[in-house]
């Protein structure tokens, strides 16, 4: 089986900043990965090379069994789903959902075709459904509030059927509902067999949805600790990872964690 990530060594420097260092990550098919950090830990930029936008400045990053360097990303880049908070604001106020969502295809497709075939309509209109969005595809995207934007971007990135699917902070700005809500939907989405590799970035355990397997942990560029999240995702880990001592809980198939006090 190849892997849908292979990372040796991966290191990316940018004006005299080291972003990761020294990276060794593995992620097959059926995978759901979780990568936790503090803000500026590196985890965006982990994802931008998982997603083949940032080359490693020295080590081998390998995404569904290329060699990034060695492949044209362009064929590359529409097996891979990516829903960021960069990718986002590039997204017209203007256009409708359902077109925002359907236009993903196009980069997999090509501009030749017409561009408002059925099929891709129908399958937009299902991924919406699977999101919870369907009620949102006339409007605009402009209108609609940061949890509903959410859903939409997510919808977007599932819309080339890709083999690889990265969520940069998916829950992030969205109230109780809509996080425990998004949560449901992403771990109805990893339960699912079908559904490509997962790979997660956020700051909090509570947003870990089930069915997610696997752990990185990142501080200052570097791996903490990774693994299946049963076995790598302990307080011990956690306290390092965030410099602080922490408390960790699971209940059922859900985490939480707060900082340890005296009493
Ligand atoms: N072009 C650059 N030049 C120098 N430093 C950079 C550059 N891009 C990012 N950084 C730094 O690299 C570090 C990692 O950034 P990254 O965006 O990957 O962190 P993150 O874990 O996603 O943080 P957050 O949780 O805040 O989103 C940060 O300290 C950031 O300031
Ligand atoms: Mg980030």
């Amino acid at each position: 089986m190849t892997d849908v990530l292979a990372f040796a060594g991966v290191s990316v420097r940018r004006g005299g900043a080291t972003l990761v260092e020294g990276i060794d990550w593995e992620v097959e098919e059926g995978q759901r990965w979780v990568v936790l950090g503090p803000n500026g830990a590196g985890k965006t930029t982990l994802l931008q090379l998982a997603a083949g936008r940032l080359h490693p400045s020295a080590g081998v990053a390998g995404v569904l069994g290329e060699v990034l360097g060695a492949v044209d990303v362009f064929d590359l880049r529409p097996r891979i789903g990516l829903a960021s908070a960069a990718l986002a604001e590039a997204i017209p106020a203007s256009e409708t959902v359902r077109d925002v969502v359907v236009t993903a295809s196009w980069g997999v497709v090509g501009r030749w075709r017409e561009p408002y075939d059925d099929l891709d309509h129908a399958r937009a209109a299902g991924l919406l459904e699977a999101l919870g969005a369907e009620h949102l595809a006339g409007r605009t995207y402009g209108t609609l509030s940061e949890g509903e934007r959410k859903r939409v971007q997510i919808a977007r990135a599932l819309m080339t059927d890709p083999e690889l699917l990265l969520l940069d902070e998916p829950a992030a700005g969205l109230d109780l509902a809509g996080r425990e809500d998004l949560v449901a939907r992403l771990g109805a989405i990893a339960g699912d067999v079908e559904a490509p590799a997962l790979v997660l970035v956020t700051h909090h355990v509570e947003e870990i949805p089930p069915h997610f397997t696997d752990v990185l942990l990142l501080r200052e560029g570097r791996v903490v600790a990774q693994g299946p999240i049963e076995l790598a995702l302990t307080a011990e880990n956690l306290s390092a990872t965030f410099g602080l001592p922490l408390s960790l809980e699971r209940s059922g198939n859900r985490w939480f964690a707060r900082a340890r006090t005296a009493d």
